[in-house]
């Protein structure tokens, strides 16, 4: 049989590998100049959707056009209207910097299409990601037991996450599951998809440092019990969004363990803190959950989306999960291998264990140690400038990487309302001057300021920089 590229023949889909390596290249070369660029740009770009409307909006068209302009028309007219969420001074929300081996390595698992559902499908990816859910295993200090999975973030590793605590506990008719007032909203939508009521959802209360208040954690549980609930977790946060809160881990493992309820740790914002010594010590306890949600597209520098959920009990994930159907029976063969479709909600799957894989490959782990602590530090130095000025005032102390704040007067009283006014002109200030993207929250109701470190490529001086013009802004505003 004659190849199709011997005869000259190709699908109307493909193109000739000239044009393929002139628009692969074309494409690299624009990204690589976006990330050389980025500190000269403003750290956020956005517009309304009537604006955008008029820019996008059109009908496919029934012809194609040449590669390379589609190519200059995504990365000039679409893509650079976004965050720039891996800018070094992007402290905005939860902020994402991957490492150019990463990137490559989506690229690379999309051009070979690795289906990693099935080890029939993907053999040797499969291989890459037991090696890789291993490191993730030993790095927590979890036993031989443990496994995991992928997800696309941590809002998957979550829901999966409370389907095996839903199952450990009987799958009970009336379901409740526990997290503190600080808990990410991800965490709230995995317990009602598996069932429990929005009611049953409870928000524990938390101590002044934002972390979950185990006497009214029991008084609760007791509480619902009587009134026929039954609980089929608890969560403790490792890093909230908010603040960077992490709860009391081992008080709640303690808790669990005499209680027979299962322990889920949302640790996707700062559970890849525990490589560094301030981290695993921060973070003691986290071995002791039954199940962890972790985000590499947070603090282990990868492109989104790289979540993973890791069980302290991997039969437990592959019981909840697995399901085998007869299209499916081919996929059966040997029975010393995971099938990772098996431990989870996608049986189509992208291969995210190449980027770790790659990116801890070429740095090493110890580079990786570095620029995690560094974020830890850079926020403690942040916390350290707040106190020391006159214009600033630490809302909570810096905790894995977050530090809020506000504008206040030292000289005259300002209520709440004239506080929130004045530091949310200051944040605007902040994003229209192009100083830095930031965020604001709420802490007991109360409008903060928040910074988010975690930026490989954020030096002191952006966050220096940045919080100088907050001092100025802040000046200006109060005395205007
Ligand atoms: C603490 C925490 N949990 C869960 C999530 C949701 O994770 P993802 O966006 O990866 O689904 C986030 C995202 O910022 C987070 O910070």
């Amino acid at each position: 049989m004659t190849s199709r590229a011997e005869d000259g023949g190709r699908s109307e889909l493909e193109m000739s590998p000239e044009e393929m390596m002139a628009s692969a290249l074309r494409a690299a070369e624009l990204v690589i100049e976006r990330v050389q660029n980025l500190p000269d740009k403003p750290a956020w770009r956005g517009g309304s959707r009537s604006e955008l409307e008029a820019i996008m909006r059109e009908e496919p068209p029934e012809e194609g056009r040449p590669s390379h302009e589609v190519i200059e028309r995504a990365a000039h007219e679409i893509l650079p209207i976004a965050g720039r969420v891996d800018h070094p001074r992007f402290f905005a929300f939860v902020p994402s910097s991957p490492t150019w081996p990463g990137v490559l390595a989506d690229f690379m698992a999309a051009g070979h299409n690795i289906f990693q559902g099935t080890w029939l499908g993907a053999s040797g990816p499969s291989m890459l990601e037991v090696v890789v859910i291993d490191w993730f295993r030993s790095w927590i200090g979890y036993p031989e037991t443990a496994g995991g999975l992928f997800t696309s973030g941590g809002s998957a590793a979550s829901l999966d996450g409370f389907v095996v605590a839903r199952e450990a506990a009987g799958a009970p008719m009336q379901p409740s599951v526990y997290m503190s007032d600080q808990s990410h909203t991800a965490l709230i939508r995995a317990a009602t998809i598996v069932g429990v009521r929005p009611e049953s959802v409870r928000m524990v209360p938390t101590d002044e440092h934002f972390r979950l208040d185990m006497n009214e954690l029991h008084g609760m549980i007791i509480e619902d019990r009587e009134s026929g609930l039954t609980p089929i977790a608890i969560c403790g946060n490792a890093g909230a969004t908010n603040t960077g809160a992490i709860d009391p881990l081992d008080e709640i493992a303690d808790y669990c363990e005499s209680e027979d309820i299962w322990f889920h740790v949302d640790a996707a914002y700062g559970g890849f803190a525990i490589l560094t010594d301030r981290g695993a010590e921060l973070l003691k306890g986290l071995e002791r959950a039954d199940s962890i949600a972790m985000d590499a597209h947070k603090w282990l520098f990868q492109p989104f989306e790289c979540g993973c959920l890791m069980v302290k009990d991997i039969r437990k994930l592959e019981g909840a999960f697995s399901v085998q159907p007869e299209y499916l029976q081919d996929t059966q063969w040997g029975r010393d291998h995971p099938n990772f479709g098996d431990r989870g909600l996608q049986l189509s799957r992208s291969f995210r264990a190449l980027k770790v894989w790659m990116s801890v490959q070429t740095f090493g782990m110890a580079a990786f140690r570095r620029s995690i602590g560094q974020g830890i530090e850079l926020a403690e130095q942040a916390e350290a400038y707040i106190r020391e000025s006159d214009v600033l005032q630490i809302a909570n102390p810096a905790s894995l990487g977050v530090v809020c704040f506000r504008v206040n007067s030292r000289t005259s009283e300002l209520n709440d309302e004239q506080l929130e006014e004045i530091n949310e002109a200051v944040q605007t200030r902040v994003i229209e001057e192009a100083v830095a993207m930031m965020s604001s929250t709420r802490l007991r109701g109360l409008y903060s300021l928040r910074l988010c470190i975690l930026n490989h490529t954020t030096t002191w001086e952006d966050v220096r920089f940045t919080l100088a013009a907050i001092e100025n802004f802040g000046r200006e505003t109060i005395s205007s």
